[in-house]
């Protein structure tokens, strides 16, 4: 991060979000905000709604969104700084960026994706050359031509401990490039190639660029792992990007769904039939992360995994985390075969085009795998059916849906819908933020984001407070903070405010221990901060100050139960009841609270 930081706060002042996203979205005013179609899912009806008054924009419907410089970065697929650039130069707003500095960093990157496009290039040459022989004649046998082959740049590792090493460093690339992508690893007796006897699968990220590799050994050997991915590096987060992601996710876009699969060859085998809308994760399970970066393209999934126990298991566990996310989902069933890849060389294009269109809803699907699990014939085993259902109920947020799937599911088992309704949505409901007083003020852009990250809303309104509070910084330091991202800007915060007295919250932008998630969830809270007129900062200091008072008078009353301490627990109670009528005078209330705890601490000891 090179761009000064009164001049991020001086372009986020300047930059107005109509103007900015009006360049990509038409808008059209409705009462105090603007509505357009959303940029990052295809939508249908207007959902991207833009607050001139609080200068950010938010679609209601994928949550995207941001202020004017996180809605470029997103929008075009840049970084902070480099939107941060751009912008200013667009309207002409003067900022200054430590130019060498920036360079080199860009120039650094650049330098890292060429190196890993050159051994993409590498990779692919060598799998037509003899000694990549065996491999091209397995891929052959596997039903990939020559030309999809080379197209994609699927490509052989030597079988050699070093040659990539050695023909990369005469290029001029040092070792710690080569260890920065992962290319090479450092053991006992020096360096030596990751990649050695594998087919070479290139990983792209959503604009295209290779990042990472996926690399098959030829041998059927038990001892070694069959695919060998690279490791996470400075270009690249496996739970972060997507396998697949053809032409920049346009096919997608265009068509208007996915399909999701469990491996790199099924998605190759489904590309070559022309099923160009084919991803699948990069060796863990489907994340969070992949669904929020899927949902930008489309929301619409057909999820299409082996027909293993474990591959079905999966599609339990990723429709969750789909549905969360607000997908529509469907899921594919193969019949004599194990898989997307080996369907397709069996039975051909057609026939898997059948399988997509008989394919199930995710509830039905779910129907029926948990009538598979439980027993019906009997009340336990319907009971523990109905609550099966309960993770998925919970993270529903359509009623349409909830009322669709509950009657489907109180038909199928002749059980009195109020029964369900109640321990499926009323008894069930995700714990919701509580804390909810300044509903007003608060800006509720990336609350997927957020909920990510972990922070009750406790936490979160005290950390806006704290970027724009010195006072309160210090008095919320001193809490037992739960979420460690909090954790982790308070100290950041707490370190930048003994060396500066004013603007110590802007400088967290060029912290150099934060990625580009963290800086962006901080900068929305900065935004949202800044915002906050003297009056209202008063009025969180003092809302916030009860909040956490209440919570160590709570915890106090659970230790005198613990201590079995009655009279205690008695005196914190009266305490508590006190609080909540007490606006005026709560600081002397802490101070009795204090005390209170002091005398009980010393009666123990003595
Ligand atoms: P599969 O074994 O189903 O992969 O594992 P596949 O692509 O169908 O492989 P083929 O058909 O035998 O060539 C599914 C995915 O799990 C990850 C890979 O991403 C793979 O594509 N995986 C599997 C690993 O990361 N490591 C392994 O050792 C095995
Ligand atoms: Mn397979």
């Amino acid at each position: 991060m090179k761009v000064r930081e009164d001049d991020i706060e001086k372009l986020l002042n300047s930059l107005k979000i109509v103007d900015v996203v009006s360049e990509v979205v038409e808008l059209k005013k409705s009462g105090a905000n603007y509505k357009g179609l959303c940029p990052f899912h295809s939508d249908t009806s207007p959902s991207f709604t833009v607050s001139p008054q609080k200068n950010i924009a938010k679609c209601f419907s994928c949550g995207a969104g941001g202020n004017p410089i996180s809605f470029y970065s997103q929008y075009h697929k840049i970084g902070f700084t480099e939107a941060c650039v751009e912008l200013s130069k667009k309207y002409n707003i003067d900022i200054h960026y430590d130019k060498k500095n920036n360079n080199q960093e860009e120039k650094e990157f650049e330098k890292l994706y060429k190196l890993m496009e050159e051994a993409r290039d590498y990779f692919s040459n060598n799998i037509f050359d003899n000694q990549g022989k065996e491999a091209f004649e397995y891929l052959s046998n596997r039903g990939l031509t020559a030309q999809f082959i080379k197209e994609n740049y699927i490509g052989f590792s030597y079988n050699s401990w070093d040659k990539l090493l050695n023909d990369f460093t005469q290029k001029g690339y040092t070792l710690e490039d080569l260890l920065n992508v992962g290319l090479i690893k450092k053991g006992d007796k020096g360096y030596y190639d990751t990649f050695r006897n594998r087919i070479m699968f290139p990983i792209t990220n959503a604009s295209g660029k290779t990042i990472a590799f996926g690399g098959r050994t030829l041998e059927d050997r038990k001892d070694i792992a069959k695919y060998l991915n690279s490791s996470d590096t400075v270009l690249f987060n496996k739970r972060k990007n997507l396998y697949g992601f053809k032409e920049k996710g346009t096919f997608i876009r265009k068509k208007n769904y996915s399909i999701l699969m469990e491996g790199y060859m099924d998605v190759l085998k489904a590309h070559s039939f022309g099923f160009d809308t084919a991803i699948a994760s990069l060796g863990t399970a489907f994340t969070s992360e992949q669904g929020e970066l899927l949902k930008r393209y489309s929301s619409n999934v057909i999820i299409a995994y082996d027909m293993d126990d474990a591959g079905q298991k999966a599609v339990e566990r990723t429709g969750l985390i789909l549905k969360e996310h607000g997908f529509n989902i469907r899921v594919i069933h193969f019949e004599d075969a194990k898989d997307p890849d080996e369907y397709l060389n069996k039975f051909g294009k057609d026939k898997f085009l059948e399988r997509v269109k008989e394919s199930k809803e995710i509830f039905d699907f779910l129907l029926e795998y948990y009538s598979r699990e439980y027993d019906l014939s009997n009340l336990i085993g319907k009971q523990n059916f109905v609550l099966a259902f309960k993770p998925f109920f919970s993270v529903l947020e359509k009623d349409i849906e909830k009322a669709l799937y509950l009657g489907k599911l109180a038909g199928n088992l002749d059980i009195d819908k109020s029964f369900l309704e109640k321990e499926l949505i009323e008894n069930n409901k995700k714990e919701k933020n509580k804390y909810n007083s300044f509903d007003e003020n608060k800006i509720v852009i990336f609350e997927k984001k957020s909920n990510n990250f972990q922070i009750n809303s406790l936490e979160e309104e005290s950390l806006k407070l704290s970027l724009v509070s010195k006072e309160f910084l210090d008095f919320f330091a001193e809490k037992d903070i739960e979420s460690s991202f909090v954790k982790k800007i308070i100290k950041i915060l707490k370190d930048e405010s003994m060396l500066k007295s004013h603007n110590y919250a802007t400088s967290i932008m060029e912290n150099s221990s934060l990625d580009e998630d963290e800086k962006e969830l901080v900068l929305i809270y900065l935004t949202s901060s800044m915002t906050l007129e003297e009056r209202k900062k008063e009025e969180l200091n003092n809302h916030l100050f009860k909040d956490w008072f209440r919570l160590e008078i709570e915890n106090s009353m659970n230790y005198a139960k613990e201590v079995k301490n009655p009279m205690f627990h008695y005196k914190l109670k009266l305490m508590l009841e006190k609080l909540k009528n007490e606006n005026e005078f709560v600081k002397n209330l802490y101070i009795d609270f204090k005390n209170l705890v002091k005398e009980e601490a010393n009666e123990r000891v003595y």
